[in-house]
């Protein structure tokens, strides 16, 4: 429909500045009352839904033929070709502890909204606690708040900030702490900050220095993986696959092979390579 990057970028920042603004004042003041994200009912669920559902409603009056793909809701087809892939709180354990580091994901790919076959065109990750926003356009460049935002350059790996995040369950958190105790000796220090989205902005800037993680949904990834591509990281699964839930790699071109080898040796992706017999 002659929509432009430019244009998609400028509603995803919209649709997350506003779903931002709701969720900010909707935080539950207490821990307590807070429970948990395991009941259907929990603040914290009623506030993920409320964010996911304002983004729909903008997104059905401006783009009404583009599908949508949300951490909360049910899939919506479309005519476009586009998709709206939705995270209305990535960090939901950092939102319901009051921690800064949770943010609202706004992308829109084109092509099948699965990281092995879509095109990210534009996202947004809007980092409420602080007001941080990033945002990015398929070559345009990435920006934070602005201003224009770049990997950084670090020396070797031995002397690199790597942010990684873990699963919500028991068997896959055993089989990432094992990965973690591989890949610890080899670095500067780990950061595990609490969403995933704002850990590949925080890459886009320079502020980590590497990123990976294994079992990431396209929701949490999606406006990041724009906004550090864009910012001139490498995105990139182990042994030659895409990005997507078995493995995301990212960082400057030279050092996210390095690391990619260690996360191949211990099979990190769970995806082969070393016979489990
Ligand atoms: C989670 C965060 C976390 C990552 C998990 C995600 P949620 O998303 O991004 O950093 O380690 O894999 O599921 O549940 O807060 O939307």
């Amino acid at each position: 429909d002659g929509v432009t990057v430019t244009e998609l970028r400028d509603l995803a920042v919209r649709l997350a500045t506003a779903a931002g603004a709701l969720v900010r004042e909707g935080r539950p003041e207490r821990v307590e009352v807070a429970a948990t994200k395991s009941s259907e009912v929990d603040p914290v669920t009623v506030m993920d839904r409320a964010s996911e559902d304002l983004l729909r409603e903008m997104i059905a009056a401006e783009r009404p033929d583009d599908a949508v793909l949300g951490e909360e809701g049910d899939d919506l087809p479309g005519t476009s070709g586009l998709t709206w892939v939705l995270d209305p709180i990535d960090g939901t354990v950092n939102y319901l502890y009051g921690v800064a580091s949770w943010a609202v994901s706004v992308a829109v790919v084109a092509g099948p909204p699965e990281p092995a076959s879509w095109t990210v065109l534009a996202g947004c990750v809007h980092s409420v606690a602080d007001g941080r926003t990033w945002s990015a356009g398929l070559g345009e460049g990435a920006t934070r708040d602005g201003v224009p935002v770049h990997v950084g350059a670090p020396a070797s790996l031995s002397t690199s900030l790597v942010g990684t995040g873990f699963g919500y369950d028991a068997g896959r958190r055993r089989e990432q702490a094992a990965v973690l105790a591989r890949v610890l000796p080899e670095i500067r220090d780990i950061r595990r900050l609490g969403s995933a989205a704002i850990d590949l902005c925080l890459l886009a800037d320079g502020s980590l220095d590497l990123y990976y993680e294994r079992g990431l949904n396209p929701w949490d990834m999606a406006a990041g993986v724009v906004v550090a591509t864009e910012a001139g990281a490498v995105v990139t699964g182990l042994r030659g696959r895409p990005a997507g839930n078995a493995m995301t790699v990212a960082g400057p071109a030279g050092l996210v092979g390095q690391l990619a080898r260690i996360l191949e040796e211990v099979d990190a992706d769970g995806a082969g390579g070393v016979d489990h017999g």
